[in-house]
């Protein structure tokens, strides 16, 4: 890819993270969701690219918009294939609901460098550069625990674990516990907190437990651009779980550890906005005549990781509506 397309894609999760945050707080994670959808899906039409989306809403039966295998961007003749993993809300309940962490995100790369990771559960290990080389999802939390911190230069009990907060993980939380690090027991949104591992000023180590699959594969994507570690292994709840990772793996073993190069590998490029604030980035502030935004644009080719601090004007620029068409700003009388 010869453009840095992270920058084009920041607009992307902008126009996303905008229209769902005017969802915040009303309790309907459908609209909350269809409103992250439809603008994003707006706004990948301004987009000079050929892509596919390969991580998306969901198969075409069950997601009119940002289904896998969807064709977004105007693509122009000799423009380069590209596959694409989003969620245009990650974190669908804590948008509707006003939590923390809540975010608009996208990666890109080459035809065929991301896991088409069916929708189902992973487990996932997740830190910085430091404890990359370390951790194993194969060793328990407690030996993960021990050769995180001593990787970094900190005592066990220095050390911050991020881990859903789901009854799945009631052993590994009392392990973890029980070896006396820190643990930060999150609502939702492990792709957040996976990328959270690779920044000091978050004071978050690592992540340990099961998530979904495809947010696996972002934040794979995402840790390959700032340096990080991460490792997964697919869940199974049935056998028909089982047959579908079975296609979907092309004849590779279901059961082996995936590294972060299998989940997602090349040149990768990967952009996010914060919905609502949360470890990394802060959540849409809206203000007078607009509102503001906190993104992060990286490319693992030249390893830049940009913060983006943006300040909308609604007057100039375009207002993606709940509907997610992109409309004229209306004049709103003022009160009596
Ligand atoms: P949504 O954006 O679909 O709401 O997912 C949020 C999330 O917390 C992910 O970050 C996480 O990987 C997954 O859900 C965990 O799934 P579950 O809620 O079933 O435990």
């Amino acid at each position: 890819m010869d453009r840095n397309l992270a920058l084009e894609l920041v607009r992307v999760t902008e126009a996303a993270a905008i229209n769902a945050a005017r969802t915040m707080g009303r309790g309907d994670v459908h609209a909350s969701d269809q409103a992250a959808v439809s603008a994003m899906r707006t706004a990948f039409q301004l987009m000079e690219i050929d892509g596919t989306i390969v991580i998306g809403e969901g198969e075409l039966d069950e997601a009119p918009m940002l289904y896998i295998g969807e064709k977004v961007g105007r693509a122009a003749e000799g423009d380069e294939k590209v596959d694409i993993a989003l969620d245009p809300l990650e974190g669908t309940g804590l948008c509707a609901y006003g939590r923390p962490g809540a975010l608009a995100v996208v990666a890109m790369a080459k035809a065929g460098c991301f896991l088409h990771a069916p929708d189902m559960y992973m487990d996932k290990i997740a830190t910085g550069s430091a404890g990359r080389d370390v951790i194993d999802i194969t060793k328990t939390p407690t030996e993960n625990v021990y050769n995180v911190a001593a990787a970094k230069g900190v005592t066990v009990e220095e050390l911050t674990v991020v881990i859903l907060d789901r009854s799945r993980h009631e052993d590994t939380i009392r392990e973890v516990r029980a070896a006396g690090a820190r643990i930060k027991l999150i609502q939702d949104g492990d792709v957040h907190a996976a990328i959270a591992t690779c920044a000091d000023e978050t004071g978050i180590d690592l992540m340990l437990g099961i998530g979904g699959a495809p947010e696996g594969v972002l934040a794979a994507a995402a840790l390959q651009c700032i340096g990080g570690g991460m490792q997964g292994q697919l869940v199974f709840k049935n056998d028909r779980e089982r047959e579908r990772a079975k296609k979907m793996m092309a004849g590779r073993d279901i059961y082996r550890v995936l590294t972060i190069d299998d989940l997602a590998h090349g040149d990768i490029v990967f952009a996010a906005t914060g919905v609502t604030s949360g470890d990394m980035l802060r959540g849409v502030r809206f203000t007078h005549h607009g509102c503001e935004t906190h993104s992060i644009a990286m490319r693992n080719k030249s390893g830049t990781v940009r913060h983006i601090e943006a300040k909308h004007v609604f007057n100039d620029k375009p207002n993606y509506s709940t509907e997610g068409f992109i409309v004229a700003d209306e004049q709103v009388d003022p009160p009596d």
